[in-house]
């Protein structure tokens, strides 16, 4: 088996050749800002059941329940959160001309504060609260949390504007992301488990298409040595910087 050193030249090198690079990125890339990941140890879903209430049909038959056991913490997680060495790294290869887009499965904003200017938010974003029954969005600043669920002018429960178990993506970011897999050079595949649809298909369609697929997580996924070209075993901060640096001294060479 290659070495690291050795994975993370070969991944310098197709990103230095991509023109067309697309990011797919999940809860692994933002652990190292404090945001504890879906599956695994410590995951969210070893404290709570995500059917009784991560569930689109918890959230409209308890949603009281949902806003105190789900939605406020995370809250209170995310507005701690500042970018961390994986999310600048994509940045930094954005300004490189290599990563055009980030596809993300966070909801967390932070690929947006370290700067990356177009990034798909396939599940949604917390920073926004939406009425369930006008859709009028609202900031959370807005809104009183006195006493929960926060209601809209029109009476209707305010959510989050994420998306939850049993809810469709919206077709237009479902469609331009699959355009992009399909289409791009290059994807870097960043702290995903791969395990929820349609965002762990994303990959597939990028491989089938001809793109290089470049996995980087700790743990394997269904994706390592199947779909991945490569699979760099590690921290999303540590092995961005460590490519970022090789792709600059081959950008610099060139
Ligand atoms: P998961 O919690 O399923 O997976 C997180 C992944 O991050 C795992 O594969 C870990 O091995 C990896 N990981 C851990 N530490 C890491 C590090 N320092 N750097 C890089 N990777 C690391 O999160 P997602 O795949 O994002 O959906 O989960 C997908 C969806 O399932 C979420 O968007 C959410 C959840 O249910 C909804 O809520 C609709």
């Amino acid at each position: 088996m290659a070495d690291l050193n050795s994975l993370v030249e070969q991944a310098a090198q197709a990103c230095f050749r991509s023109r067309r690079g697309v990011a797919l990125t999940g809860a692994g890339i933002s652990i190292e800002s404090g945001i504890p990941p879906f599956r695994g140890k410590g995951g969210l879903w070893e404290k709570i059941d995500p059917m009784k209430y991560a569930h689109i049909d918890a959230l409209e038959s308890n949603p009281a329940e949902v806003w105190q056991v789900l939605f406020l913490g995370i809250a209170d997680l995310l507005t701690k959160a500042e970018p961390n060495e994986g999310h600048k790294g994509l940045r930094q290869l954005e300004q490189m001309g290599i990563v055009q887009t980030i596809i993300t499965q966070n909801v967390d904003g932070l690929h947006q504060a370290a700067g990356s200017s177009d990034v798909i938010e396939f599940h949604g974003t917390h920073a926004k609260l939406r009425c369930m029954s006008c859709d009028q969005r609202y900031s959370w600043e807005a809104v009183s949390l006195e006493t929960v669920p926060p209601k809209c002018g029109c009476s209707g429960t305010l959510r989050p504007d994420v998306i939850m178990f049993g809810e469709m993506i919206d077709m237009g970011l479902l469609h331009r992301s699959q355009k992009l897999s399909a289409t791009c050079d290059l994807m870097l595949v960043i702290g995903t488990s791969a395990t929820v649809e349609p965002a762990s298909y994303l990959p597939v369609i990028a491989r089938h298409g001809g793109a290089f697929v470049i996995e980087i997580n700790p743990e394997p996924t269904p994706l390592t040595n199947r779909i991945s070209n490569l699979s760099l075993l590690g921290p999303a901060g540590d092995i961005m910087q460590q490519i970022v640096g090789k792709v600059s001294e081959l950008q610099k060479s060139s």
